[in-house]
């Protein structure tokens, strides 16, 4: 059988990165691509890497014509799908939403952080939070799913080993991260543009960027209590890609973590834990919906630094919204998501 599917917002970089896995995938049909601005035209005269790949024109988003779906992707800023949402799901299709309308249990906190009202709180409970990794279970069951950020994804996979096992201290959580500019989307925006950007290295989003509060409340839920965190993105000259380096310290040095973590992953497909004395790049996934992570124990010490790496279109993005589709559809979990990465 096949699946057809929708993304709402494929203009965008999130929504063109699903386009290009959505048209390679053996088991959807991708039917319908939304633009405002671009509906008419055809989808690869905006993006020539899709020529003889994706063939329809970008049709203007409707709530009656997405109904006709299996699944929806919204692969939009925050706010979109909470308002289309609802009706969609009343009427059988699935949802993945990309932006941030259903991370956060805390609905005051989302208000406050996203300043805006929440339109429909009550299906927020609903929705699994889509890191496969921790919620696939839910995620098989779901009919909303809310795909994590990006760098949630690369923190949370880095953490969760150690929260589970109840192994830090969980008032020292740092997490030190850089991001691609790809990760602030594809409208044009003054501090974005090349100039502002090349041979600049900046940190942002202090005192708090919006990836805090889904980060701390999904660490708060693994360690069954609060968690203090401090989390400083920073924006880097390249086009893809997310480093988080989290510093934290341990209860008891006398733990094997390389060990723990092989384990902890073992048989995860995405998750690529590095052997001992490794550390990832970047580059290493480009392209890819892999995570690297890499555990640098100090000797005799309980200081810790993790480090990991994801492609934020894929494993931040579009590759996991595939991997939640996947699993919510009952497909093998890694159909159309196991291409290596590019490399140089
Ligand atoms: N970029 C990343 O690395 C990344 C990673 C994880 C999550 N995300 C999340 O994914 C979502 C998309 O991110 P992006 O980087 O792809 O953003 P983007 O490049 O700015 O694209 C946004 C897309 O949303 C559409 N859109 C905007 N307002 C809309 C509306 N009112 N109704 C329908 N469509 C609308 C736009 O299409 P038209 O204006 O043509 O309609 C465009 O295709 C965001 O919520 C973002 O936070 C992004």
């Amino acid at each position: 059988m096949t699946y057809s599917v929708a993304v709402v917002g494929g203009t965008g970089y999130a929504g063109v990165e699903l386009l290009r896995l959505l048209a390679e995938h053996p088991e959807v049909h991708l039917k319908s691509i939304t633009s405002r601005g671009d509906a008419g035209k055809a989808v690869s005269d905006s993006f020539p890497n899709l020529r003889g790949i994706v063939d329809q024109v970008f049709i203007k988003p409707d709530s009656q014509q997405l109904a006709e779906h299996d699944l929806v992707f919204f692969a939009t800023p925050h706010g979109i799908c909470m308002d289309m949402a609802p009706e969609l799901i009343k009427k059988g299709v699935k949802v993945v939403d990309l932006g941030a309308d259903f991370r956060i249990n805390n609905v005051p906190l989302w208000e406050q952080y996203y300043a805006m009202p929440h339109s429909c709180p009550d299906l927020i409970k609903q929705a699994a939070y889509g890191l496969p990794e921790l919620h696939r279970e839910a995620i098989k069951k779901a009919s909303l799913v809310a795909n994590p950020g990006c760098y949630p994804t690369a923190t949370l996979l880095a953490l969760t080993p150690l929260l589970k096992n109840k192994l830090i201290n969980i008032e020292q959580i740092i997490v030190d991260a850089k991001s691609g500019v790809s990760g602030a989307g594809r409208a044009a925006k003054m501090p974005n543009i090349y100039a502002e950007v090349a041979e600049d290295f900046r940190a942002y989003g202090l005192p708090a960027h919006r990836h805090s509060p889904e980060i701390a409340e999904q660490l708060s839920f693994l360690a069954g209590t609060d968690v203090d965190l401090s989390f400083v993105p920073h924006l880097l000259p390249m086009i893809r890609g997310i480093l988080a380096t989290i510093y934290t310290n341990l209860l008891d040095d006398d733990v094997n973590l390389q060990s723990l973590y092989e384990k902890h992953y073992q048989g995860e497909v995405f998750v690529d834990v590095l052997p001992q004395g490794h550390l990832p790049n970047t580059a290493s996934v480009r392209g890819s919906n892999k995570c690297r992570i890499a555990v640098h124990q100090k000797p005799s010490s309980k200081q810790l630094i993790v480090i990991s790496v994801i492609d934020n279109l894929l494993k931040g993005a579009a590759g996991q919204a595939v991997q939640n589709m996947n699993l919510m559809l009952g497909l093998p979990e890694e159909l159309g998501i196991t291409a290596v990465s590019v490399y140089p």
